[in-house]
């Protein structure tokens, strides 16, 4: 597979040489681990080649030892071919910038003015528990997730959900102490956010994820796996871009200053130059289901592994340009190329709300600082969370003037 080189310093005439901007890149290579006995695929086009490819299958979060058998208890993210075209169609229209600017977006504003208040009242408070109230509203908005007795209840019943399944450990009595704690609270969970969304849209269906399942008579097994997909897949995720973001910005004054004078378009070309250098999934996981002989990826066999490394191939020369570690928001343009890069995947299985993770992103962000007396009392620390293969952003803290 195309090797990834670290630039000659040398070689960055326009740039600052040498420069290497992400704070995320130390936890990552100190934790990097390509999955035993797959290889590993590291540059740009050989990356999105294999991502786009209609030879290869999903891989990723234990995909084989999902039962395909029974399709409509596990999540469209485990499915490939005609069946997760369909599974996906179903709900695009969530997901659509339609959806983003005359729906989702009210969510947004609406979480927002909730955030400023508890922070103004408060005067400080921990940076990723806004962010997590945040990404929960909005998703919980797109699943259906919107009868529970309260959003801050709601909030820490799928935190702990995720919380126990992602870190569980898998030997020994452990896992079982694990399991059975990761059943209770799945069953809390159903009891107390799923059960009454369920009954709501029983009586008057509307458009969310879980209409979409009432109507498609889901089993509850399969209902809950959709369910926490979305909060793995949406919440997670955009929790800790949120605090990369805002860390990012607190850290460089002039990066903050063109965020808040510029339009949109160049506040989601800040955002999105973050992400490809910081992404939070470090893998995406493909097999082949037949051969592959590409240009970009060489000779790839039926049934071959591949773990596709996000970090490499956003960096990646053949298509950063001169400087790959540095945070240049103008890149993406200049270079022609889809701002993220590879951060939210490729191909049928693309992040269908990478559009609303950049748009809750760009609210909470421009609100955030234009708060007055706005600063950070101590940055996040950085963990690496092994089950996602991702960093993770504690500790931080943010004040500003009281009210
Ligand atoms: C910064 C935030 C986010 C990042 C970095 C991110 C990243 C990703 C990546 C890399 C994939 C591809 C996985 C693969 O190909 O194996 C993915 C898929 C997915 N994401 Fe996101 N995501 C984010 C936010 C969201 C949000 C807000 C939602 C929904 C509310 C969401 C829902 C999903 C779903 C359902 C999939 C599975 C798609 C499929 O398999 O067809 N994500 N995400």
């Amino acid at each position: 597979m195309t090797a990834n080189t670290v630039p000659d310093s040398a070689q960055c005439p326009v740039h600052r040489p040498g420069r290497d901007d992400r704070k995320s890149a130390g936890v990552a290579a100190a934790h990097f681990a390509p999955t035993p006995g797959s290889t590993l695929v590291d540059g740009f086009h050989a990356a999105r080649d294999i991502l786009r490819s209609p030879k290869v299958r999903q891989a990723g979060a234990s995909t084989e030892h999902v039962d395909k058998s029974r399709p409509d208890e596990i999540s469209f993210f485990f499915l490939d071919g005609d069946l997760h075209r369909k599974r996906r169609a179903a709900v695009a229209g969530l997901f659509a910038p339609k959806t983003i600017v005359t729906r989702h977006r009210a969510v947004m504003d609406r979480t927002m003015d909730a955030i400023v208040a508890r922070l103004r009242a408060s005067g400080s408070h921990a940076l990723d528990e806004l962010s997590w109230q945040m990404a929960v509203d909005v998703a919980a908005e797109i699943v259906g997730l919107t009868d529970s007795n309260s959003n801050d209840g709601l909030a820490r019943r799928v935190k702990a959900v995720l919380e126990t399944s992602v870190n569980a450990p898998t030997k020994g009595l452990g896992k079982w102490i694990a399991l059975a704690r990761t059943l209770k609270r799945i069953g809390t969970f159903w009891n107390k956010d799923m059960v009454p969304a369920i009954a709501a849209r029983k009586l008057a269906p509307r458009d969310d994820v879980i209409s979409h399942m009432v109507q498609a008579g889901f089993s509850k097994k399969g209902m809950i796996m959709e369910t926490l997909s979305y909060a793995g897949a949406g919440m997670m995720t955009t929790r800790e871009f949120i605090v990369m973001v805002a860390w990012h910005l607190f850290d460089n004054d002039g990066l903050r200053q063109r965020f808040l004078a510029g339009d949109e378009a160049d506040q989601f070309a800040i955002l999105e130059e973050i992400l490809r250098l910081e992404p939070v999934a470090s893998f995406n996981w493909r097999r082949a289901a037949e051969p592959i002989d590409e240009a970009s990826t060489g000779p790839v066999a039926a049934g071959e592994l591949l773990t596709i490394s996000i970090r490499h191939a956003n960096t990646d020369e053949a298509i950063t340009g001169p400087c790959p570690f540095e945070l240049d928001p103008d890149r993406a343009k200049r270079m022609k190329v889809n701002g993220p890069y590879l951060s939210f995947g490729d191909g049928p299985h693309r992040c269908p709300g990478a559009q609303v993770a950049l748009h809750e992103t760009r609210v909470f962000i421009d609100r955030l600082f234009r708060l007055p007396g706005i600063r950070l009392v101590s940055p996040p620390e950085i963990q690496w969370n092994p089950g996602i293969h991702g960093y993770e952003l504690r500790g931080a803290i943010v004040a500003c003037d009281p009210a």
